[in-house]
């Protein structure tokens, strides 16, 4: 395995494969690797003769009192989990090489990036959806590897694809977990001891959720009451949303009749954590 820093690079060890009629996948992270991203890397390494692995702390996504410069990176370690996972190329590229400083183009997914996670991070799916875009232009996988543990990413991208006609097959993966419920997440590591107990709130009021509409429940703001009062149960949590949206649209559902999502942010002391499960009738 072998990890490079320029597109060019990129690009030649793809032309290589291409020409040796050889498949591509590609899994974009952030790094500060987990087995989330692993359970990525390994899914694509079953499906690819070769693995891509793009690394890069995207600043675009990132609103101005965001985490940028405190998001945890450790390139190292990165690099041990991506050969154990399979990957074959890892890109890591320093901002200068993504972007001009007089860069003037736009990617813009209307609509499924109102709600959710779109309401509360403004610029944070034009910085993703452009930085993922410039990825698949610059490795042009065969397939694309998301994880559903980012809902609202997953469903933009899909309809990014879709709508440029983006020539690769996306793939969306289940959420990895901690054993004790807790979403595996590169921002876990922000957390106090304390503060990793109180983190189990999140997976605890789904699991309410989850159960309520098991047992039969189709009002929509019942089920997301049930959720809201578990979190407001921990002192160290602070509801930031709960959301129920119709899974094809991810417009807020009412009468739940068909597919949903319920998805929630939360920070736990000053980290914001998200989860999120689909429930299918
Ligand atoms: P990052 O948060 O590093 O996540 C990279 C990929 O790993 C995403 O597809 C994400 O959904 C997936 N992932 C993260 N935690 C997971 C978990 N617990 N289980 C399963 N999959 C998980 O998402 C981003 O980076 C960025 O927005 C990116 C797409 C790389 C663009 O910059």
């Amino acid at each position: 395995m072998n990890t490079v820093h320029s597109i060019k690079e990129v690009r030649n060890e793809i032309k290589k494969w291409r020409k040796e009629g050889l498949t591509v996948g590609l899994v974009t992270t952030m790094g500060f690797l987990h087995e989330g991203h692993e359970s990525l890397i390994k899914r694509a390494s079953e499906e690819n003769d070769r693995v891509v692995v793009s690394i890069f702390v995207n600043p675009t996504q990132f609103g101005p009192n965001e985490d940028l410069e405190a998001y945890p990176r450790d390139i190292k370690r990165d690099e041990t989990v991506c050969e154990k996972a399979g990957a074959n190329l890892i890109f890591n590229p320093d901002p200068s090489e993504m972007y001009y400083d007089d860069a003037s183009t736009t990617v813009n997914v209307a609509g499924l990036t109102e709600g959710l996670c779109g309401a509360k991070r403004p610029v944070h799916f034009g910085g993703v959806c452009l930085v993922v875009s410039k990825f698949f232009n610059i490795v042009t996988p065969d397939r694309a590897y998301f994880g559903e543990k980012d809902a609202q990413q997953l469903a933009v991208i899909k309809r990014m694809v879709r709508d440029l006609n983006f020539d690769i097959e996306i793939v969306g993966c289940p959420i990895v977990r901690e054993s004790d419920g807790l979403a595996r997440s590169s921002r876990n590591i922000y957390l106090s001891n304390e503060e990793r107990k109180a983190a189990l709130i999140l997976n605890k009021s789904l699991n309410l959720a989850k159960q309520s509409l098991n047992e039969g429940e189709r009002d929509a703001n019942k089920v997301k009451d049930i959720i809201i009062e578990k979190l407001n149960s921990e002192s160290l949590a602070k509801v930031d949303y709960v959301e129920i949206v119709d899974s094809s649209n991810l417009k807020p559902a009412f009468n739940i009749n068909k597919p949903v999502l319920v998805a929630i942010a939360v920070y736990i002391g000053k980290t914001r954590l998200i989860d999120n499960f689909t429930f299918k009738m």
